[in-house]
């Protein structure tokens, strides 16, 4: 058997790397957002390969000669799947994101359990594995990626393929409590255990899917210590393990130190007129707690007024799933907390929030990391959060501080560097924001230094050949343990909560 090095990766998510869009009469070819690409993206232009995915419109004929244009010069080749339009409202917009999405952020309520969502999820990883099955060989090395592909492996399996499969889940899997509400629970196991890996972010998303698994189960065996454990069941081994994902640190670390990003750093810091500024990042979306962040905010000014006209806070959202109704009054909750904390508080040559809607270029997002002297990152639930460790990333002198969310993967291999806070609590994020207003530079840069070391030691190459090699060597037992405190934290983490 080839080492995991030297086989060819096949990628399967189901979104490509670009997203195509029509621009009055125009096709357009834009990167996809999120973390998913952001991490998996230099790793396929590192070692070449496929990757098989929808490529952000339906009904691709129209669109196919713009896919291939887009397509030349990436450094690998890109299959797409397509979807008709049916497909996108009830498997993607639906079951993948009025189910699956909210469920696994532990947010049931906005759940809609609607019966077609499940067939046509079905049905579409059914069309994957098709498209899939044409393209795999013998010899390489397959990695399915996401909620919205759980069913593939049990479709693969059917087609005959006997390629060994991994799946890694970016987003958190939740305890049994809330997973049981899943009208479809078992069939969603079963289908995973047709996986010969599983992968999930954090030793918690690990052990909660563990728990499930037993508790629906009952013949399961499962045994091994350490991030990768293994499943028995009806006669198949699978694999278990937990990998927090990283960056691609260098490139991050390199392009803030760039002379692009310099001249526009300045900029930023000139229009501030050198004010604090406290930056969010987030994609468009419930889970990211933005309504909880802007109330903090609020709270912040009521209660520490020595901080008006001496902050300001950049809240970038980037466009999201807007089909969606509850994405959409989102877009409208936020801004119309934004109009009113400006109403209330902006005074003449000074507005405390400035709300961004709209995607960043590269230089605009490193400049933006760059100049912001703290990051408020609150995250009601997250797989794990790159904007995190990008930021941290991109300190140039070390006098930046991150605020981050508890309930955010990245919280527990970032906590001794990072402040951490309950995204619920805003008192609690408004005092964690004055804390890092009033931090000293030699404990910002200490606090820094730290976190910087601890990214770039666990980034995305070391991220990826550690899902590879515990999907095929066969001895898992030097399986590299991760030089970071999630193990012992997590145990100690939630038993510390008061
Ligand atoms: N990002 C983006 N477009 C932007 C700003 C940010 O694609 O205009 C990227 C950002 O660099 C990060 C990703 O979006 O890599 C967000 O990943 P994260 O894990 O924080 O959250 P997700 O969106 O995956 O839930
Ligand atoms: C998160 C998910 C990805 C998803 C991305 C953007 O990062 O983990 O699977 O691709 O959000 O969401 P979208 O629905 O636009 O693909």
């Amino acid at each position: 058997m080839n080492n995991a090095a030297d086989k060819r990766l096949i990628i399967v998510s189901n979104r490509l790397p670009i997203s195509l869009r029509k621009d009055q009469g125009r096709w357009l070819a834009d990167p996809s957002a999120g973390g998913l690409v952001t991490a998996l993206a230099p790793v396929l232009r590192n070692r070449g390969g496929v990757w098989i995915g929808w490529p952000g419109v339906p009904d691709l004929d129209r669109a196919r000669s713009v896919l291939d244009a887009a397509t030349r010069g990436v450094g690998y080749t890109l299959v797409p799947v397509n979807l008709t339009a049916e497909d996108l409202e009830q498997y993607y917009y639906g079951f993948s994101n009025e189910i699956i999405w909210p469920l696994f952020h532990s947010l049931q309520s906005l759940c809609n359990y609607d019966p077609a969502y499940w067939t046509a999820y079905q049905r579409v990883n059914a069309n994957f594995a098709k498209t899939v099955f044409e393209h795999a060989r013998a010899d390489d090395y397959l990695w399915v990626n996401d909620y919205q592909l759980m069913t593939l492996a049990q479709e693969l399996r059917a087609l005959g393929c006997k390629v060994p499969l991994s799946f890694f889940l970016h987003i958190p899997f939740p305890p049994p409590d809330i997973f049981h509400k899943l009208p479809w629970r078992r069939q969603i196991l079963e289908s995973l255990l047709h996986f010969d890996l599983v992968g999930f972010q954090t030793q918690r998303h690990k052990r909660n899917f563990v728990h499930c698994v037993r508790s629906m189960f009952r013949d399961v065996r499962l045994y091994g210590k350490g991030p990768v454990s293994v499943a028995r069941l009806n006669g198949r081994e699978v694999r278990i393990g937990y990998f927090p994902i990283g960056i691609d640190y260098q490139s991050f670390a390199r392009g803030a130190m760039s002379p692009e990003v310099d001249a526009e750093s300045r900029n930023l810091k000139f229009a501030l007129r050198n004010r604090t500024l406290i930056l969010g990042i987030d994609r468009l979306d419930y889970t990211k707690g933005i309504p909880y962040k802007l109330d903090a905010m609020r709270d912040t000014l009521i209660r520490f007024p020595e901080l008006r006209d001496k902050v300001s806070f950049i809240q970038v959202v980037v466009p999201s799933r807007r089909e969606i109704p509850k994405y959409d009054e989102l877009k409208m909750e936020i801004e119309q907390l934004v109009g009113e904390i400006n109403g209330k508080f902006a005074e003449p040559g000074w507005v405390p929030i400035q709300y961004i809607f709209r995607s960043l270029s590269r230089t605009e997002l490193l400049a933006y990391y760059r100049t912001a002297e703290i990051a408020l990152i609150t995250p009601l639930d997250d797989g794990m959060n790159l904007v995190a460790k990008e930021y941290c990333a991109c300190s140039v002198d070390g006098n930046n501080v991150l605020i981050l969310s508890e309930f955010a993967g990245a919280a527990s291999q970032l906590r001794r560097g990072a402040l951490l806070v309950n995204p619920y609590n805003r008192e609690g994020v408004a005092d964690a924001v004055y804390q890092a207003y009033k931090m000293d530079l030699q404990e910002r840069s200490e606090r820094m230094r730290r976190l910087k070391r601890n990214i770039q030691h666990n980034d995305v190459f070391r991220w990826v050949s550690s899902f590879l090699h515990a999907g095929i060597e066969q001895d898992l037992a030097d399986f590299p343990q991760y030089e970071m405190d999630s193990e012992a934290y997590e145990e100690e983490f939630w038993g510390e909560l008061v």
